[in-house]
């Protein structure tokens, strides 16, 4: 199967982080493989990324963006009822993954030992796997480490999905460092025996199935017999011509800078744009990131293009939308110039002050545009007594400055407005309002089911007489696309759906897959608006975002819309007028 897009069709994560991630439905028997692929095994290189590595990056070993190998099978069954039908589990797993590292990639089995699932209160110990290892493959007790949950339970993806134990296969450079126990994880071969539900219980799943990934820089790295990914053949043309163009920095810069310039253009070439929210905002960092680098390490040429070269002479034949060059340097050329003026500004202001207080970092930040992580990069010892944590707090104080003047222009409504989208003077008007408010939300899982997920809200406005709404697409909408968008949500409205709101835990509301509109500025507890599923009864909900409110009951109250326009603001930035009818 080829790889998925970087932007998930999944939209609980941000980013696809596992080769399992496009396959969820074929595990919970939603999908069907056999009529999908003609089998129900397959195998992928699929392009991840994952944030959670982002501040390791730079030792030996973690990335951002990699590639991950991977074989899947969706069923044990072995009752072979037509070709392609016969699954495999655990056994088999097992016996591939192994034989593949040894015999075929060569690999000494004196380097090698594994992990497997050693048990807790709720998911018994993996003997079977244990067992395999020891008395099938031959690995002897003391090379098969028995881990816990952290290290050896994979998954969901996402706020649900399946999930299992996992047993991981480790590579040393010598066997003596085998015996240690001290290689790097080339493979983990998870066993989806669970579905992981929202509130984070566990079920059976009625047919396990298996799920592995391989990462690719770190099998070059044991293959290549290098001493780190970014010395093997998937690295190497981009870090040398990063020390090409650059003097005497530091290894670890060369590395960041490498594993950042090819994630972004990775990125960039699957469609994601710069933005202040989400997967767009991860891309931001990384790319102002770079671009500070640029400047504090006297790196006397511009990266982007450079890397553009380099990625796409390398990945191009595997992954052909590297090769969209122009584009990609069109989106980083942008980007670049707004953080360049953000910058001078910024960069002017800092020189005012001797030392930095949360309260300055946050005018820094709100008037120029400079993140906090930023200022220890620009400027580490103007910042050297200030905290994250003193930061945040001063980022949520404003927030609720900003929310009490909004409760008080709407005080006679008992409003609480959380991204103060709304301006009304009467309470007919207020009725239209919410109408609309309603409609918005309709609007954008309309425009993200027919545009895909890479258009999301940038901002809205709504009066009693039209919502405009902002979302970030880089091309016009044909007249059959804003056809279609304007039919769906009518269509929606229509159906009468239920509209309704839960509080929740921030970081819970998160896992609901809800979408928000910029994660840093909800407070901890959050109200998330759903509409749908009819009835409020089993299936998905239709829309589900962080908002303050307030909404109509039910759909039909909305009556009908209509697009009344769209536009351009800005580049990558779209704009849609709806009105009532
Ligand atoms: N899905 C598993 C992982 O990402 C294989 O490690």
């Amino acid at each position: 199967m080829p790889s998925s897009s970087l932007i998930p069709s999944d939209s609980s994560v941000l980013l696809t982080t596992a080769g399992m991630q496009q396959f969820k439905p074929y595990y919970t028997g939603k999908a069907d493989a056999l009529k999908d692929f003609g089998s129900v095994n397959v195998t992928s290189a699929q392009k991840c990324f994952r944030t959670s590595d982002i501040e390791s990056v730079g030792d030996d070993t973690h990335l951002t963006f990699f590639e991950m190998l991977g074989n899947f099978s969706f069923t044990v069954s072995s009752e072979a009822s037509s070709e392609g039908g016969a699954g495999y589990f655990k056994k088999e797993a097992i016996k591939l993954a192994y034989e593949f590292v040894v015999d075929i990639l060569g690999v000494s089995p004196e380097r090698i030992y594994v992990t497997v699932f050693g048990g807790d209160h709720e998911v018994p110990e993996d003997k079977e796997s244990f067992n395999i290892w020891h008395k099938d493959m031959g690995i002897s007790a003391h090379r098969i480490k028995k881990c816990g949950r952290g290290d050896n339970f994979w998954g969901p993806t996402g706020a649900e999905g399946p999930c299992g134990p996992t047993t991981e296969i480790y590579v040393a450079s010598t066997a003596a460092l085998a015996n240690d126990s001290k290689g790097v994880e080339i493979w983990n071969i998870v066993f989806n025996e669970y579905y992981s539900k929202i509130d984070k219980t566990l079920d059976k799943l009625s047919q396990p199935g298996v799920d592995t990934g391989m990462g690719l820089e770190r099998l070059a790295t044991v293959l290549q017999g290098v001493p780190n990914v970014f010395e093997t053949d998937l690295f190497h043309p981009l870090v040398s011509k990063i020390r090409e163009v650059s003097d005497n920095i530091d290894e670890r810069i060369v590395r960041i800078l490498a594993d950042h310039l090819r994630a972004v253009i990775f990125l960039v070439a699957d469609g994601l744009l710069p933005s202040n929210k989400e997967a767009g905002y991860i891309l931001r960092r990384l790319l102002r990131r770079i671009l500070v680098y640029e400047i504090k390490y006297d790196i006397h040429a511009d990266l982007f293009p450079l890397a553009i070269e380099v990625v796409g002479n390398n990945f191009g034949g595997d992954y052909p939308e590297v090769n969209n060059k122009k584009l990609i340097a069109g989106v980083l050329s942008e980007e670049k110039s707004k953080f360049e003026k953000a910058l001078a500004n910024g960069l002017k202001e800092i020189e005012k002050y001797k030392e930095i207080t949360a309260k300055d970092a946050f005018y820094i930040y709100e008037t120029f545009g400079l993140p906090f992580e930023l200022l220890g990069e620009l400027v580490p010892v103007k910042v050297k007594n200030l905290k994250k944590e003193d930061f945040e707090q001063e980022f949520k104080k404003h927030q609720e400055i900003s929310r009490a003047g909004l409760e008080k222009k709407f005080g006679g409504h008992g409003l609480v407005m959380d991204t103060g989208e709304l301006k009304v003077s009467s309470e007919e008007e207020m009725e239209k309002v919410i109408r609309l408010h309603t409609a918005t939300h309709l609007l954008q899982r309309a425009l993200r089911d027919a545009l895909g997920p890479s258009a999301h809200q940038m901002g809205s406005d709504i009066t009693a007489e039209r919502a405009r709404f902002d979302f970030s697409f880089n091309r016009k909408l044909t007249e059959e696309e804003i056809k279609k968008i304007e039919d769906a949500v009518n269509e929606v409205i229509g159906k009468d759906l239920p509209v309704y709101f839960k509080e929740m835990p921030k970081e819970e509301a998160i896992m609901t897959g809800a979408l928000f509109f910029f994660k840093e500025k909800y407070p901890d507890v959050v109200k998330v608006y759903f509409v749908g599923p009819a009835g409020g009864a089993g299936g998905e909900p239709y829309s589900a975002e962080f908002c303050g409110g307030p909404h109509v009951a039910n759909t039909f109250k909305i009556g009908k819309i209509k697009i009344s326009k769209q536009e351009s603001v800005g580049s990558g930035v779209r704009r849609i007028r709806i009105s009532l009818v």
